[in-house]
């Protein structure tokens, strides 16, 4: 008896020194996890699009001054979402420590959940609640929450109001052709009073996952077909009001676009537009307090809008948006969670919505009168971030990303001139059919 007390006692000591705790930090009012009480370094894959890094780092100096023992260190990552998971497939293959937590895009649940810990053990059901439940639902593969929402997005049409007024438009274009002639009116007038750098309309044309987005958003417009239905898999990509739609888009390279608009991703496009230099942009949500901010020619001089229609007769946004997650492989995952926990917390989320017109996933923050007065689109468009169409994600997955490469480099054959849109379109169908095993 006396030896079993002693094992018991010898294993809850060792239990209790190797078993990291939890330290709960103070910030303002609010209590936060550090996750762990040892000293740890928790390394953030982090964005280096428009305000993002700033903002993140200013959130990990916040947690690190609450959680003195954990130290976040900042990995940039590549703008490019194409260019993320391909960097994140290396460091999941070598099952590599090097990255902790990252940022995951709102399609790559179900192609990286293998690699991801459940999250979910590490909040409060009112937490998860608060945020929209279609975000956690695609966040959620096979029961385990592998990322929580830290910002949604919705493709958005930014015009010029001054130009739309100086040349008689009364409104933004309602239609892609709307859209066409007044890009090409106003491009030309800008022109004929000198300014040779004027261009009608900037979006995302380089191939890569920037350019489903713009292209879904033509395709869903114009048919609404969406490459592969969510629901039965069938691969959708040949309705003929999207042929259309497709060639009137290769249409817009070299007229009413620049011809490097085939590389272009959304900071080229956001350049050329803050520079003044654009009538119409298609672009997300970040670019509008970046547009308003000092250093901005068109700051005040612009409002967003839905994308025109197509032929299905309404305007489409694709569904964006980033995950925080955690790798499997990380040494510090209770850190690390914890971190993630705070990335994406209400008050963070307020905060980034102020400064960096970045959507938050909680609903309730939409109504924030803070907020509203920085970002009035996140009251007038609350509509059209609500009905956004998603890519084929889920019903792809582990596959999104080969399908997606493959929309996209066939959409950008066809921008570029060596394809119509006919014969991109029926190779596509038949690559991913192969693909998909149909
Ligand atoms: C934005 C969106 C993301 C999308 C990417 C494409 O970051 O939030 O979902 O994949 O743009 O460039």
């Amino acid at each position: 008896m006396l030896k079993k007390l002693l094992v018991f006692a010898l294993v809850a000591v060792v239990a209790f020194a190797i078993v990291p705790r939890n330290i709960q930090a103070q910030d303002g009012g609010t209590t936060i996890s550090c996750g762990t009480d040892q000293e740890v370094t928790v390394v953030v894959g982090t964005d280096t699009v428009g305000t993002q890094k700033e903002l993140m780092l200013e959130a990990y100096d916040e947690f690190m001054a609450a959680c003195p023992n954990v130290t976040i260190k900042a990995l940039d990552l590549p703008e490019s979402a194409t260019d993320r998971i391909s960097l994140y497939l290396q460091f999941f293959e070598a099952q590599s420590s090097d990255i902790d937590v990252m940022l995951i895009d709102v399609i790559w649940p179900g192609d990286l959940a293998e690699h991801l810990v459940d999250l979910a053990p590490y909040m409060s059901q009112e937490v998860i609640d608060s945020h929209f439940p279609a975000i956690i639902q695609n966040n959620t593969v096979d029961g385990h929450l592998v990322g929580i929402p830290f910002y949604t997005d919705a493709g958005l049409l930014y015009y010029r109001t001054d130009l739309l007024e100086k040349y008689g438009f009364t409104a933004p274009p309602a239609t892609w052709q709307e859209l066409t002639d007044m890009a090409t009116t106003i491009q030309e007038g800008e022109r004929a009073e000198g300014n040779t750098e004027f261009w009608g309309y900037v979006w995302q044309g380089n191939s890569y996952e920037g350019l489903t987005c713009d292209a879904l958003e033509w395709q869903w417009s114009s048919s609404d077909t969406r490459i592969v239905n969510p629901e039965t898999g069938e691969i959708e990509v040949s309705d003929p009001a999207w042929l259309a739609q497709l060639d009137l888009a290769a249409s817009w390279v070299g007229t009413i676009s620049p011809p490097g608009v085939l590389s272009y991703q959304e900071e080229d496009a956001r350049t050329v537009w803050q520079q003044g230099n654009a009538a119409f942009m298609r672009n997300w949500p970040y670019a509008y307090s970046l547009g308003n901010a000092e250093d901005s020619a068109v700051a005040g001089k612009f409002d967003a809008t839905v994308l025109p229609s197509g032929e299905a007769g309404h305007g489409a946004a694709t569904l964006g948006g980033w995950q925080i997650a955690v790798s499997k492989y990380s040494q510090n995952v209770d850190a690390a969670a914890a971190v993630a926990v705070f990335m994406t917390s209400a008050e963070q989320q307020k905060h980034r919505a102020i400064v960096g017109s970045y959507n938050p996933t909680i609903a309730s923050i939409y109504q924030d009168p803070d907020v509203l007065e920085a970002t009035p689109i996140f009251g007038s468009l609350y509509d059209v971030f609500v009905s956004t169409v998603a890519r084929p994600s889920t019903i792809s997955a582990p596959h999104y990303n080969e399908v997606s490469t493959l929309y996209f480099n066939a959409v950008h054959s066809v921008l570029s001139g060596d394809q119509d849109a006919e014969t991109a379109m029926s190779l596509l169908e038949l690559d991913l059919a192969e693909l998909l095993g149909k």
